[in-house]
């Protein structure tokens, strides 16, 4: 079998406390997850559920008061965890492309598009300026910009919210990376241009043969956009699958919860389904399931202990409710 274009094992992050006593507690509970060459993947979760540290985690671009306290992270071969800090910018630059929510996040306000596109792919290839500008406006016709050439001389200012974000995709790929990590690439847009957007970016990334990481809150928007879901919770994967098989059969009470909620699963006029209560936060965990709190099928065991990820590399959850039926099977 071929190896993973990254491997996360055994992750754990914490923040440093700003008080002597107060303990670190790990917001980043054991990640382990694999994503492979051209492959789409999505981590789905909701807010503060731990993605956004997962991503920032895997490249070393987080808060200064953020310790990856144990585990590994391995990119084409290469564990990022022990790189010097230039080694991991030029991985950062080259080999893994980023997407933030924020288009200006990616982009240089003081640059025009030309100067940046450029300065990105010059970065990377021993070509001509001349050569270079063709790259950049193919890049740019690739994410539908219209008139490319009069686009190149413009500011992001001068671009809508839509076209910044399509820029930025331009920009990820201009660099011609192995990966591409988006966080939340479209939930500044506006609802019709969120499919349009999130669609390019997929469909770019297959045809560019490029893996992507794809991170969203919103279930409903990678159900076609990706070939893989890693369900999130409270700093663990507690289910992953290929996206259609997931969906279809969810095994986690968190994520049958999740696809209840989709607004396509309840009928017009029906109040739409949430699930009960709020995610624990890092210092409310405890040795046990951190989704009892708020699963209708908690028993004894899922306060006694917390549920493992079975090995493997098929559709799998961590929910003690599964290990009973499953020895009940047996
Ligand atoms: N600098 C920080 N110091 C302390 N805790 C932090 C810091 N940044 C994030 N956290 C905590 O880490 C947890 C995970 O945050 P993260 O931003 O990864 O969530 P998320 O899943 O991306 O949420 P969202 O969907 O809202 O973007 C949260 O509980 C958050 O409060
Ligand atoms: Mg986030």
């Amino acid at each position: 079998m071929t190896s993973p274009l990254l491997k996360v094992t055994d992750l754990h992050v914490n923040f440093i406390s700003r008080w002597p006593n107060e303990p670190n507690i790990d917001v980043l509970r054991g990640v382990c997850f694999e994503l492979y060459r051209g492959e789409r993947v999505a981590l789905v979760g909701e807010s503060g559920a731990g993605k956004s540290l997962l991503a920032t985690s895997i490249i070393q671009l987080f808060d200064s008061s953020a310790r990856i306290r144990q585990g590994q992270v391995t990119f084409e071969g290469q564990q990022l965890t022990q790189l010097k800090p230039k080694q991991l910018r030029q991985i950062r630059g080259r080999r893994i492309g980023m997407v933030f929510q924020d288009p200006m996040t990616n982009l240089n306000p003081s640059l025009t598009l030309e100067q940046q596109l450029l300065e990105c792919i010059l970065s990377h290839r021993s070509i001509s300026r001349a050569e270079a500008r063709l790259v950049a406006l193919h890049k740019l016709r690739q994410v539908h910009i219209p008139a490319p050439e009069a686009r190149l001389q413009q500011y992001p200012h001068q671009l809508s919210a839509g076209q910044r974000q399509r820029a930025t995709i331009a920009m990820a790929l201009a660099l011609e990376p192995a990966l591409i990590i988006a966080d939340e690439p479209t939930s500044a847009l506006d609802v019709t241009m969120q499919a349009e957007v999130m669609s390019l970016l997929t469909h770019l990334c297959h045809s560019n043969g490029v893996a992507l990481l794809l991170i969203t809150h919103d279930l409903s928007l990678v159900a076609h956009a990706s070939d893989r879901c890693l369900i999130m919770y409270a700093g663990q994967i507690v289910e992953q699958g290929p996206t259609s098989v997931l969906i279809n059969d969810a095994q986690h009470p968190y994520t049958q919860g999740l696809i209840k909620a989709l607004p396509q699963m309840s009928s017009p006029g029906q109040t739409l389904f949430q699930i009960p209560g709020q995610m624990p936060v890092a210092q409310e965990l405890g040795n046990h399931c951190a989704f009892a709190t708020r699963c209708e099928f908690a028993h004894d065991r899922c306060w006694q202990q917390t549920p493992t990820m079975p090995t493997g590399n098929g559709h799998r959850a961590s929910c003690h409710l599964l290990t009973a039926a499953q020895a009940g099977d047996e």
